[in-house]
């Protein structure tokens, strides 16, 4: 193992200039203008991989391509399923950024782009770790297949296509993923749960064209105003979500669970003022912690309608439309709560105006022991990783294909994350650092010993 992690220090540059190299693709899976960038940023990846003496397949679909790349052979030793996606959020709006979300910009130890954290540079850091193996002729004591995708950030309809035709080529013992965060440096976890979702666009028709606010208004209802009606009666002032039955398969919190959950180091002023919040928010009865890892919640994220240029324009828009997601927590299914929340969206809709609800990708929450010989095990290498005891912990945010995983491959899901709370994920200023990559490729140095050494 000493070989593997002395040539993870002494290769600590190039794997940061491979990482900016990397994040240079804009990769935004939302946007079909980079459809060309997906596939360069996974024709990249790929040569990556198989340069390293993978067996890698670019897999064309009908959307972006899906990458598989396996390690040489070892008969008889346990398979594990790294997964991560080369695909980005979109980095709008770009003014907000201090330096364009596609030129990695270097700061001390953090590199500033989008996507880096979530995900490139995490899924990057597995496969120097495999360099690292391969380099130095350190046997790996198990099988790695890589799956890399490229449309995570959209809800991975490809992948939920290609898992089930694929699950030869994909079998393995368990998945491991680093898409997700610890709560710093000090404190590495395990996250052994998921919020679900549901997408929802929610159009509200008017009249036929914008029609002149003073002459008609009063006689015709406002689209806009309709819709903020509306939305507004889906939650009460602290988000609890309004819609009957919402809460009927939300499994309560043990005991146990929420002191585990009011054990980890967190900071509700630290967090207010990462937020950049005037005051936190939420549920009545719950931690903030719990909050946003083990209580739904429904958001707006987007609003559009009538006029928004300079100065005003006095209009009745003609429609208005938003864009709505549920996070879901155990044991709710995406397909119940969006047909309740489109249930009650149809009763509580003025007969005044149209409405039109378009359903968009879902995902179910994941859930799995953290007491289980693999996901001790995890612990142990992300202990060893970062030099720190490791913490277990729920996370808000959803990878739906991880219960996919568990129907299709009969695998359980470790997550071991390396992004920090402030990485600005999705937001402007996307950061990476530099400590928790190479901290990540020592945690998954030590995984691949812990790992089939549990199994046994
Ligand atoms: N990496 C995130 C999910 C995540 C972040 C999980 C932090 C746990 C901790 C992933 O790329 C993501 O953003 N997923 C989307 C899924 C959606 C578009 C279907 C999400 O959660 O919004
Ligand atoms: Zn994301």
């Amino acid at each position: 193992m000493k070989p593997v992690l002395d040539y993870l220090a002494q290769n600590d540059a190039r794997f940061v200039a491979d990482l900016c190299t990397y994040a240079r693709f804009p990769s935004v899976s939302a946007q079909s203008q980079h459809a060309a960038d997906l596939h360069a940023a996974a024709q990249w990846l790929a040569d990556r991989a198989l340069g390293l003496g993978l067996s890698t397949t670019v897999h064309a679909t009908a959307g972006n391509p899906i990458i598989v790349a396996k390690t040489p052979n070892v008969p008889g030793a346990p398979t594990y399923l790294v997964y991560g996606h080369y695909d980005v959020q979109p980095p709008e709006p770009f003014e907000l950024w201090k330096s364009p979300p596609f030129e990695p910009r270097i700061v001390g130890r953090q590199v500033f782009a989008r996507g880096i954290s979530d995900n490139k540079g995490q899924h990057l850091a597995h496969l120097n770790t495999v360099e690292a193996y391969l380099k130095t002729g350190t046997p790996l004591p198990c099988n790695l297949t890589f799956l890399i995708e490229g449309e995570e950030e959209v809800g991975s309809t490809q992948l939920y296509e290609f898992l089930p035709k694929h699950k030869a080529e994909l079998a393995c013992d368990a998945v491991v993923i680093s898409d997700n965060g610890i709560p710093s440096l000090l404190h590495p976890a395990l996250t052994y749960a998921l919020r679900g979702i549901v997408a929802l666009e929610v159009q509200i028709d008017g009249p036929n064209r914008d029609l002149h606010s003073g002459l008609f208004g009063g006689t015709v209802e406002n689209p806009a105003m309709a819709l903020c009606q509306l939305l507004a009666r889906l939650r009460d002032d602290k988000g609890r979500i309004l819609v009957p039955g919402l809460y009927d398969d939300v499994r309560k919190l043990s005991a146990y669970e929420r002191k585990q959950i009011a054990a980890l180091p967190f900071s509700a002023e630290q967090y207010r003022k990462l937020t950049g919040s005037r005051q936190l928010f939420g549920e009545a009865g719950f931690t903030a912690e719990e909050q946003r890892t083990a209580r739904p919640t429904l958001e707006i994220n987007g609003l559009t309608s009538g006029y928004q240029g300079q100065g005003s324009k006095t209009i009745i828009p003609s429609w208005a439309r938003a864009k709505l997601t549920i996070r879901l927590v155990p044991d709710q299914k995406p397909r119940a709560v969006a047909a309740a929340v489109v249930k009650q969206l149809k009763k509580l809709c003025p007969p005044t105006v149209k409405l039109t609800i378009t359903q968009g990708h879902g995902g179910e929450p994941y859930l799995v022991s953290p007491s289980g010989p693999l996901a001790q095990a995890a612990l142990r290498a992300m202990s060893a990783g970062f030099g720190h005891p490791a913490l277990i912990m729920r996370e808000g945010g959803s990878i739906p294909i991880v219960s996919a995983f568990k129907k299709h491959l009969k695998a359980d899901t470790l997550l071991l994350g390396m992004a920090l709370p402030d990485d600005n994920a999705h937001s402007p200023n996307e950061k990476f650092d530099l400590d928790a990559y190479a901290g990540g490729m020592r945690m998954a140095a030590h995984l691949w010993q812990e790992l089939p050494r549990a199994a046994k």
